[in-house]
């Protein structure tokens, strides 16, 4: 299946107007979710088929389901904007299908062709339009496309099933802050992933993983964990759902892909804005000494965390067992504002699109 026929039945009672608005008045992140979904199946042997949009609902499965007990799931995140016009669009869809093909096929799943993975997406967002906020805020229509193993049975091996589904959820700041900076607690000695591991694909075990030093994070008041490399836990990898820049003037530098840590899309767009700006913008390896070395002496000017859900949030202070330091005295600082709005200006509409990255719906 390479051109996809989504089947319709949409919902005979989605959300009133009224309910639906005072759900967008305050949408929080991933609590409320729209009236539809999408799902395509694939059975070993006939590859896939049977793709609806139906009204959004529970999924019926076995106990025995194989994705409960080991774990064979992907997923990828995309926001769809309200325009201008009134019209909607999301950004770089491709490069979410591109990256589910790349998990699928280090989890051993099948890969979804990358123009049925934005069909199903354009097919959700057109149906429940109504639920993409107004242009104006910042707030979005959080996509998330995701793939679970469908067969029954307790044998570790790749499943012969599988369910891709796409849901849909109103979103405002991933951090109830804004554009506040957010702390950051740095694991010293729990790491996300490893080399030759999973690090790289957008898989559930990694944010399992992620958990504990998340939940000690919170208790020692830091919004997000940064992960530094397995081996040597010297390097800079990345954030439990985010990828790092470092600013040094006109300079920003993120960690390299290891194959350790997520090819996120807004790191990559960054890489590109951030040129057009007339910043030299480089990939490469950051130690946590020169991190908390160059902020004291003053030429790591600001750090920020981007990804999807997060767009470009600063960083404030570093926490860690042995100590903590404050980038740009806990303020957002110029270039990660300036980046941010440019990013956000394409995203959303308000500017053109040099690079062709937006796919109007
Ligand atoms: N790193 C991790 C672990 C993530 O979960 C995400 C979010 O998707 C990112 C980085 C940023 O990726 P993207 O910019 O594609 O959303
Ligand atoms: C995203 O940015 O889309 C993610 O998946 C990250 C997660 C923290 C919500």
């Amino acid at each position: 299946m390479t051109t996809t026929t989504i089947e319709l039945k949409p919902s005979s009672n989605p959300l009133s107007d009224a309910e639906r608005e005072a759900i967008l008045a305050s949408p929080g992140f991933g609590r409320h979710f729209t009236d539809h979904m999408v799902t395509i199946k694939w059975t070993e042997g006939r590859g896939w088929h049977d793709a609806q949009l139906t009204p959004y609902a529970p999924l019926s499965i076995d106990p025995a389901n194989m994705t409960l007990h080991y774990a064979q799931e992907i997923f990828e995140g995309l926001k769809a904007y309200r325009r201008p016009d009134g019209s909607v669009a999301t950004f770089r869809p491709e490069a979410n299908a591109k990256r589910f093909q790349i998990s699928a096929h280090r989890m051993a799943m099948p890969e979804l062709p990358v123009d049925v993975f934005v069909a199903a997406c354009d097919a959700l967002v057109q149906q429940d339009k109504a639920w993409v906020p107004a242009h104006g805020g910042e707030a979005s229509l959080y996509l998330r496309p995701f793939m679970i193993a469908t067969e029954v049975g307790l044998g570790v091996k790749p499943a012969n099933e599988y369910l891709f589904l796409v849901i849909a959820s109103p979103a405002g700041p991933y951090f109830p802050g804004g554009v506040k900076p957010v702390s950051i607690w740095l694991s010293e000695d729990r790491v996300r992933a490893v080399p030759g591991g999973i690090g790289f694909a957008k898989t559930g075990g990694n944010y399992a993983a992620s958990l504990l030093a998340q939940a000690e994070a919170a208790a020692h008041g830091c919004a997000q964990v940064a992960y530094l490399d397995a081996v040597e836990h010297r390097w800079v990898e990345e954030l439990g759902g985010m990828n790092l820049y470092f600013v040094y003037g006109d300079k920003i530098v993120t960690p390299e892909l290891t194959g350790s840590l997520l090819a996120g899309i807004t790191r990559d767009s960054l890489l590109k804005l951030a040129r057009d700006l007339g910043y030299e913008a480089e990939e490469g390896r950051v130690s946590i000494d020169q991190w908390k070395r160059d902020t004291e002496n003053g030429t790591l000017t600001e750090v920020f965390a981007c990804g999807t859900a997060a767009v470009i949030t600063p960083v404030g202070t570093v926490k860690s067992a042995g100590g903590e330091w404050t980038q740009a005295n806990g303020e957002p600082g110029k270039v990660t504002l300036e980046l941010r709005k440019r990013l956000l200006d394409i995203q959303t509409g308000a500017a053109d699109d040099p690079h062709g990255w937006v796919h109007v719906i």
